[in-house]
């Protein structure tokens, strides 16, 4: 019987071939959301949100309790803003793996941004940045973008002001304090 005890330890090789390095920044496509993503798009949000929940005190925000159903029905009803549910949803794919996302609703003349997210591992790479950009590409009607974060979300913030967005106003929903930021389309980002 093999003694898998003294078997030799995974030299350097091997150890990189079960832990590829992170792909180049080109083998990664921003894409339109298919149905068959909802899944992989729904756990992204639930990972990437845990350091929001943490933050503000609350594990029942939106992101993290939306299901594969709900955001199937919002796929399936498209982007063209007719139906209060429906929303255009991209994704940042690397092979099979869904692994930034963004949605982007029309609202009369504004665009509404927002579940903006990357896998942990790929952040600090403009990964958000490029779909912040898509995003609004997609909706060339929109005369103004708009979007909200907390405001102990320093870092998203300044995500935000460095793309163009400046605060719009500032509300208290579920006992968390909002900000609001808007961009008018065709002003640097
Ligand atoms: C916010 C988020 C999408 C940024 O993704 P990203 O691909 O790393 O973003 P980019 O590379 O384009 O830009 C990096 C900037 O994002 C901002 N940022 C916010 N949270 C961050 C985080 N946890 N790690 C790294 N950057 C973060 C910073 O401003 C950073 O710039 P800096 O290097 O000057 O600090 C990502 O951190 C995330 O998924 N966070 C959790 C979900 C979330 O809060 N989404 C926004 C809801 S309003």
């Amino acid at each position: 019987m093999p003694d898998a005890g003294s078997r030799p330890a995974p030299g350097p090789s091997s150890v990189a071939a079960a832990f590829p390095a992170p792909p180049p920044q080109d083998e990664i496509i921003l894409t339109t959301a298919r149905d068959g993503d909802a899944d992989q798009i729904v756990k992204l949000q639930y990972l990437c949100y845990q350091s929001e929940a943490e933050l503000y005190g609350d594990h029942s925000i939106a992101p993290l309790t939306e299901t594969v159903a709900e955001l199937r029905a919002i796929l399936a009803a498209g982007g063209d803003g007719r139906r209060g549910d429906a929303a255009t949803v991209l994704v940042a794919r690397c092979g099979w793996e869904v692994v930034a996302a963004v949605r982007g609703r029309l609202d009369g003349d504004t665009c509404r941004v927002g579940r903006l997210v990357t896998h942990p591992r790929l952040r600090r790479r403009g990964l958000a940045s490029r779909l912040l950009t898509e995003i609004e590409l997609h909706h060339a009607t929109a005369a103004r973008f708009e979007l909200f974060t907390g405001a102990r979300s320093v870092d998203n913030i300044r995500l935000y002001t460095r793309h163009g967005y400046q605060e719009t106003g500032r509300a208290i929903d579920g006992g968390i304090e909002m900000i609001f930021l808007g961009r008018p389309a065709g002003t640097p980002a």
